[in-house]
């Protein structure tokens, strides 16, 4: 069997209507940190509707027994958002996933050669096996950052099928990186946009992510 990438853009009104506002050049970073927290918060939702671990049992309701079924508490989560822009999705997956731990990641790329280099990471030596990840990252744009950080993941033990990729607006060349790298990623995304600059900035895109989230 040949593993393949799946990416999906999940057709939702509030996808739609965030990214909208993420996207206009005029708003206010005020309002572009609400847009990527709702974006963070629908993305995620849409991301773990079969990824998150479940245990069947009983419950007694006040009148009978009854199936039910509960998030296994057994299972870690993990979030990882990629500083600094992974940052803005990072509390919409939190709400969501409020028992998860999140572990940080500082990836900055080079502005000449585009490369990406680790300043900060978080990262146990080994994960749990069965660890469940979501890593926020608004832009995926060369593909570099993600598989960098996919790199730390998987060599501290992380099986690439049970992590989800948020992301905000993915480039054709970073689906086409990942696929290569890990086929069997899952990515979440709200656009994907066909054009990549010389600078590697996504268009039409929505600029700097995290020049925009933090107005600096
Ligand atoms: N990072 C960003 O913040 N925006 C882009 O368009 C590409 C990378």
């Amino acid at each position: 069997m040949t593993l393949q990438l799946r990416v999906y853009v999940p057709p939702h009104p509030l996808i739609k209507h965030w990214l909208a506002v993420a996207r206009d050049a005029t708003t206010p970073s005020v309002l572009f940190r609400s847009a990527m927290t709702e974006l963070g918060r629908w993305l995620t939702y849409e991301a773990i509707r079969e990824w998150l671990p479940t245990m069947d049992t009983e419950v007694n309701t006040p009148l009978s027994t009854c199936p039910a079924t509960f998030i296994n508490p057994e299972i870690p989560i993990a979030v990882i958002p990629i500083l600094r822009a992974g940052l803005s999705l990072l509390e919409g997956a939190q709400t969501l996933l409020p028992l998860s731990s999140v572990y940080h990641i500082g990836v900055v790329r080079n502005e000449e050669t585009l490369e990406p280099s680790i300043y900060l990471n978080k990262f146990p030596s080994q994960f749990h096996s069965e660890t469940r990840v979501v890593i926020t990252e608004p832009m995926l744009a060369t593909g570099g950052t993600i598989v960098t950080v996919m790199e730390e993941l998987t060599k501290r033990g992380i099986d690439p099928a049970f992590v989800r990729i948020i992301s905000v607006v993915a480039s054709p060349v970073a689906l086409q990186k990942l696929n290569v790298a890990y086929p069997g990623l899952v990515i979440f995304t709200a656009a994907i946009d066909e054009v990549l600059n010389d600078k590697g900035y996504i268009v039409p895109g929505l600029g700097d992510a995290g020049d925009r989230t933090f107005g600096t």
